[in-house]
């Protein structure tokens, strides 16, 4: 069947799996079948657009691009009512992520899944506060809540848990789960002082003019909610994580690691102990012949520990248009294989 695919928020990732979804369309489809419609997109700069024989994506791509408003299948449906009317079989939400309170997305993906739709997203914010209730609701309707790139982007990490994994069990999982601060690091034992390198990561865009997300941990927290609640079916509550980031960290503590023969990385913790989950955020200094100490620059990784196999650590960007995207197709691609 044709897939008809609605995107609430068509920012940089939005645009990275619409562009993958064009550039790999006779691939996608004679690979696996996949065959797709994007029938709608609102999004909050430049409007919101629906028509259920399928939206003209490359020239709306080019509208967004030009940071124009869309003048082609303009829709008087505001954003739910889209998401409610729309006929479609998926809905990607793709918008910002607040981890106070998971909104507006996480009404996104409640009413998508109450009007049948699959739902598909990046954001954490749904996915970390609200997970169970969500999973609930796509279970009693027959549906698919996917939730792929809101862990380390495209690096597949939940499927790898999921799928390649399954059968063994999880102990422990170990990651550098935000580039920023794995960037800033990795610049810091060059020689930069804090200060210095967080004003270049803020001129790259690797960081936000507020940092704070990032610099205090508090993204990968998220991700570590996500982990322990997904992965270890835990019930942990993202405000009752310990968390401390990077900023206390000086050129002397890194030139200390330096000398034991370690390094600071700011580590992501999940663990399983007596039937309990637990997490953690928080810089540690690890031994160098650690597989996480390796990873420099805005790459992300994770440990997992199990019972068979020991050790498993997988490597892959954290971030991307084209890296956020694919685990969207991805996501996609499932749910069209289920059906
Ligand atoms: N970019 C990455 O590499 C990456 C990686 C992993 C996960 N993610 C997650 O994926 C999601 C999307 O990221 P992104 O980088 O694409 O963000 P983005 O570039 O900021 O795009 C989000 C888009 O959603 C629009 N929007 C905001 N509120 C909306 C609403 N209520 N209804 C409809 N549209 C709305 C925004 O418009 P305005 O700009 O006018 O607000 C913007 O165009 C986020 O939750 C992010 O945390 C991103």
């Amino acid at each position: 069947m044709k897939q008809r695919i609605v995107i609430i928020g068509f920012g940089t990732v939005g645009q990275g799996f619409c562009e993958i979804l064009l550039n790999k369309k006779e691939f996608l489809k004679k690979q696996y079948g996949l065959k797709w419609e994007i029938v709608g997109i609102a999004d909050k700069a430049y409007g919101n657009v629906y028509n259920a024989k399928g939206i003209d994506v490359p020239f709306l791509l080019e509208e967004a691009k030009a940071k124009k408003q869309f003048s082609k299948d303009a829709s008087k449906w505001d954003t739910l009512t889209l998401i409610k009317k729309s006929k479609a079989d998926i809905v990607c939400e793709l918008t910002y992520t607040d981890l106070k309170t998971g909104e507006p997305a996480y009404t996104h993906c409640k009413e998508a899944l109450k009007s049948g739709k699959h739902v598909v997203t990046s954001n954490k914010g749904p996915a970390a506060l609200h997970y169970r209730k969500l999973i609930k609701l796509a279970d009693k309707y027959g549906l698919h809540f996917r939730i792929e790139g809101t862990v380390v982007a495209g690096t597949p990490i939940l499927n790898l848990a999921a799928g390649p994994l399954a059968g063994c069990e999880i102990t422990r999982i170990r990651g550098i789960l935000n580039g920023t601060t794995n960037y800033m690091l990795t610049e810091m034992e060059k020689g930069m002082s804090y200060a210095e390198v967080l004003k270049v990561a803020q001129e790259l865009g690797y960081a936000e003019a507020d940092p704070t997300g990032d610099v205090e941990g508090y993204d990968a927290r998220g991700k570590v909610t996500i982990l322990a609640n997904v992965v270890m079916d835990g019930q942990l509550d993202i405000d009752n994580i310990p968390c401390r980031g990077i900023t206390g960290i000086t050129s002397s503590d890194i030139h200390t690691a330096k000398e034991h023969g370690k390094r600071w990385k700011l580590i992501g913790t999940v663990e399983m102990k007596d039937g309990k989950v637990t997490g953690s955020v928080a810089p540690e200094m690890i031994d160098l012949t650690h597989p996480l100490a390796g990873v420099m620059g805005a790459t992300n990784a994770l440990t997992f520990t199990t019972d068979l196999l020991g050790d498993v650590t997988m490597v892959g960007p954290g971030a991307g248009r084209w890296q956020t995207g694919f685990a969207i197709l991805n996501d996609v691609l499932t749910i069209d294989s289920a059906y």
